[in-house]
């Protein structure tokens, strides 16, 4: 017996001899840490997601368990140092176990900080607000602190829609938006996987994105319409930008039309487009804002919703409504907030979002070599600093015939997706983490921390580029291959 078995699941414990509650059959956290990867795939299956664990398989994620974690790098059980180009979908800007902000939180605990936010008011609450509005362009002044992208975009739409009033209750979004999986946010996240049957709220109008003609159109023809969510770079829909003009011809629209603009930067946020905004790019400023992801410096989990004092304050600026969607239990908690405080230092210090704009140009322009290189492989490379898309041709029309037998049997899922094949291939052969995306399956999203330097873009493209360079057939055939012996 592993120590993750239980000899009888459904028998009731016996009380104790003592009368006392009996301990249930508990894994302490230094078992925790010393689990195989046996007892990690029991325990994932058991009790966490059993069908996602079927996809970590696809990929061969299944056979790492990581042992630590530092800068740019996982370690693995066997010392394999993984080169992370993941940078878990943008919340690493720091990397792994920054030493600041690991000291900061050590300082914190030691001297015995208190973490509740909601009885008394906070020093940390209130200096990690005035930090974020003190990043913020224009009256962005007023911060509302939760703990996820879903919950700090939940509030910019409620306070959204509060401002706009009962006469305007439309939200627009965009076509493969995401925005997160919530119930409120999922009637603005335009993925039918993630809506499945649910009954979302109906006052939503969708449009394509980047299209400034379709947003004119939606404003002119319907007066309810009181707000207009974008992510500001599509992350999900496979790092989708629109060019400049459409933004400022979107705050022209809103203040024509008295719509507000609620700019999700959950994911291009925070340095990582090259300025800490990517709206910031284009000389425009939204209404609402949303940051989450490297907010918390990859050791808290902290998200804000940011507003203009205006607006702030029409939805919930009297004693009467400032209840309404005030801090959630966990919103503003003192490590957590402290963490994001010495992270937002650390960035400015390190001048991390300049060195996202230089390391994210030389990216691009590597990856643009590598497009040349390989025509018949690589369809796009796009994205701004360090959010950027790598996108495969299309699958039918890059498989030779002869190859048809070998992909068919594989999974569905996999079937036309040259970047699962290549994501799983850079792992295994080159120990490199990639990420794919929502909605479309032959983009690889590259979002490393921000202390990425040029010799980790070196070390990922040699890496691409002898993967690349063993073509189409072998590639495919490698990770069949790899499939089969798993
Ligand atoms: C643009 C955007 N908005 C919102 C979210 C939701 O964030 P979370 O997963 O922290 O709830 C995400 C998550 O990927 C995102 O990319």
């Amino acid at each position: 017996m592993t120590m993750l078995d239980k000899p009888n699941r459904t028998a009731v414990p016996a009380p104790s001899l003592d009368g006392g509650v009996p301990r249930p059959n508990l894994i302490s956290v230094e078992q925790a840490k010393a689990m195989s990867i046996g007892d990690i795939t029991t325990a994932f299956k058991d009790h966490l997601n059993p069908g996602q664990l079927h996809f970590m398989k696809l990929l061969g994620f299944h056979k790492v368990k990581i042992e630590s974690a530092e800068g740019m790098f996982y370690t693995d059980q066997n010392g394999r140092k993984i080169l992370d180009f993941f940078g878990g979908f943008g919340s690493l800007a720091f990397g792994h176990n920054h030493p600041r902000i690991l000291e900061a939180r050590r300082k914190f605990q030691d001297e015995k900080r208190h973490e509740i936010a909601i009885a008394f008011m906070s020093q940390y609450a209130a200096a990690l607000a005035k930090n974020i509005a003190a990043c913020s362009p224009g009256d962005l002044d007023m911060v509302f602190l939760g703990s996820s992208g879903s919950e700090a975009m939940e509030a910019a739409i409620k306070l959204a829609e509060r401002a706009a009033g009962p006469k305007r209750p439309k939200v627009v979004y965009a076509e493969n938006s995401f925005h997160g999986k919530t119930k409120g946010v999922l009637a603005i996240t335009d993925g039918q996987l993630y809506r499945a049957d649910f009954k979302l709220t109906d006052n939503t109008v969708r449009v394509p994105f980047a299209d400034i003609q379709a947003v004119e159109d939606a404003f002119r023809s319907d007066p309810e319409i009181g707000v207009i969510v974008l992510e500001t770079i599509q992350g999900g829909g496979g790092i989708i930008q629109a060019p400049a003009e459409y933004w400022q011809q979107l705050r022209a629209l809103c203040d024509r039309y008295g719509v507000l603009w609620v700019a999700d930067e959950v994911q291009c946020g925070y340095g990582r487009s090259g300025r800490f905004y990517a709206f910031e790019h284009y000389g425009v400023v939204p209404d609402v804002t949303a940051l989450a992801k490297s907010l918390g410096a990859g050791k808290a989990a902290v998200g804000a919703m940011i507003a203009r004092r205006e607006v702030y304050m029409k939805a919930y600026g009297t004693s009467k409504t400032a209840m309404i969607h005030a801090m959630a239990t966990f919103g503003g908690m003192g490590e957590a907030c402290i963490t994001a405080i010495e992270g937002i230092n650390v960035l400015y210090d390190e001048q991390l979002i300049d060195r996202a704009a230089d390391s994210g140009d030389y990216l691009f322009e590597r990856l643009q070599a590598l497009k040349e290189k390989y025509p018949k492989i690589i369809k796009d490379v796009r994205g701004k600093g360090l959010m950027v898309g790598l996108e495969f041709q299309d699958f039918s029309q890059t498989l030779p015939m002869v190859l048809r037998p070998v992909v068919s049997v594989l999974d569905d899922k996999l079937k036309g997706s040259l970047s699962g094949f290549i994501g799983a291939l850079l792992l295994r052969d080159y120990d490199v983490l990639v990420a794919f995306t929502e909605y479309n399956r032959n983009v690889i999203r590259l979002e490393p921390p921000l202390i990425c330097e040029r010799a980790h873009v070196d070390q990922f493209i040699a890496a691409l580029d002898d993967l690349l360079g063993r073509g189409i057939v072998r590639i495919v055939k490698d990770f069949v291959g790899s499939q089969i012996g798993s």
